[in-house]
């Protein structure tokens, strides 16, 4: 596994700007050799801005989206017009500019009673849609995480059972914070893609960075620590005020 590249940036802004341009250079040098680019969204509030500058016209009109699947990376169990529903966010920001073809966007339909089975419907369609294999698993082109101020990442929550998962690819997690419970993407999965971009901003993540990134490795208290993909690249975009505490930062500021 590749060291993980953190990138400093000076404001929320530039840090999605760069994780959009990013995104936009990655689905067009994937999409030429291999025809397709499977990428997965995080929900939470860090991304919004990203995938708002992808449905917009300096961003959108470089990608192929006919050739681009998009799928969550988690989900709460809330209907997807609920205010916590990360489909919600993500439909304002993104799919609401009509960009991304609706057979190119695969939701988790969380909000079914059986979230069990909510995750094994939507592991047949990761399965389905997604060619790719590594170890088994379907390997993402992209994801995109966040971080909590708890070191979760994805709906993994801290000493959760979802955190242990090692053979399926999707979860029922949670309860996740408010007590809602949640669908996820599982470590194996996850670590089976090509490139991981973590989107962490704001000074509220400053001290929970810096444990992830410098302190003692303990992935089931810190699960963003157990992102480590054996064959691909773990990226950081971080802004200054995440950044603050760190005290190797090797990264590059922007
Ligand atoms: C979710 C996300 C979650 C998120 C972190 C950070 O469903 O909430 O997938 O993992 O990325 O909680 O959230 P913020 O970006 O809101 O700080």
């Amino acid at each position: 596994m590749s060291k993980p590249e953190i990138n400093i940036y000076s404001n929320p802004e530039e840090l999605s700007r760069a994780a959009a341009e990013l995104f936009v250079a990655r689905a067009g040098a994937r999409i030429a050799p291999s025809g397709g680019f499977f990428a997965a969204l995080s929900g939470g509030t860090t991304p919004r801005r990203l995938y708002e500058l992808l449905a917009s016209n300096s961003y959108s009109d470089r990608a192929s989206w006919d050739r681009i699947h998009l799928f969550q990376v988690d989900e709460r169990s809330v209907p997807p017009d609920h205010a916590e529903s990360n489909f919600r966010m993500i439909r304002e920001a993104l799919l609401a500019s009509g960009r991304v073809p609706r057979a190119n966007f695969h939701r988790i339909a969380a909000e079914c009673q059986n979230a069990a089975g909510a995750a094994q419907q939507y592991a047949l369609e990761l399965a389905a849609v997604i060619p790719e294999r590594e170890g088994g698993f379907p390997r993402f082109d992209l994801v995109f995480l966040g971080m909590g101020r708890d070191g979760h990442t994805a709906s993994l929550f801290p000493s959760s059972e979802a955190v242990g998962e090692t053979q399926l690819w999707v979860y029922p997690s949670g309860p996740g914070p408010g007590g809602v419970e949640r669908v996820t993407l599982t470590f194996p999965i996850l670590n089976a893609a090509a490139e991981i971009v973590f989107l962490v901003s704001g000074s509220e993540k400053a001290a929970t960075l810096q444990k992830v990134l410098e302190g003692p490795c303990e992935p089931l208290l810190l699960p963003s620590q157990g992102i480590k993909p054996a064959d691909g690249q773990v990226r950081w975009y971080v802004d200054a005020a995440a950044a603050s505490r760190l005290q190797r930062a090797s990264g590059s500021e922007r």
